[in-house]
């Protein structure tokens, strides 16, 4: 399982889209860590790299009055509420390559539907 930036991902928004592309490298080094250590080091960048994305790409919905702003907010809430909730589970030991594969998944995904739509509203 290899988790890849794609063309088709752009939303045309330079800045959110080379915090897109980090933000896969983040969930592909995640799913390819060997060790608990490994993995925590990456989930730890990810949140800090995710807060800051968050941030400015809610400030670009706001700019451009994006009509799903308060239901892609409270996404991109569940997306850390669930990293943090994972986290602990993970800092016991407790995962394997799968599920941190279908944890990510949820993430691209929310890039490739979601974030696609800001694209219309640019
Ligand atoms: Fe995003
Ligand atoms: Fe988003």
């Amino acid at each position: 399982m290899k988790f890849e930036w794609k063309d088709e991902y752009s939303i045309g928004n330079p800045i959110i889209d080379n915090e897109h592309q980090h933000l896969i490298e983040l969930a592909d080094g995640m799913t390819n860590s060997a060790t608990n250590d490994q993995l925590i080091a990456f989930i730890m960048h990810l949140y800090r790299h995710t807060r800051e994305h968050f941030a400015n790409e809610e400030k670009l919905m706001r700019e451009c009055a994006h009509p799903h702003y308060e239901q892609h907010v409270e996404d991109h809430n569940e997306l850390l509420t669930g990293l943090i909730s994972k986290t602990d589970v993970i800092r016991e030991g407790n995962w394997s390559k799968a599920d941190i594969v279908e944890l990510m998944t949820q993430w691209i995904l929310h890039i490739t539907s979601d974030d696609l739509l800001i694209r219309d509203s640019l």
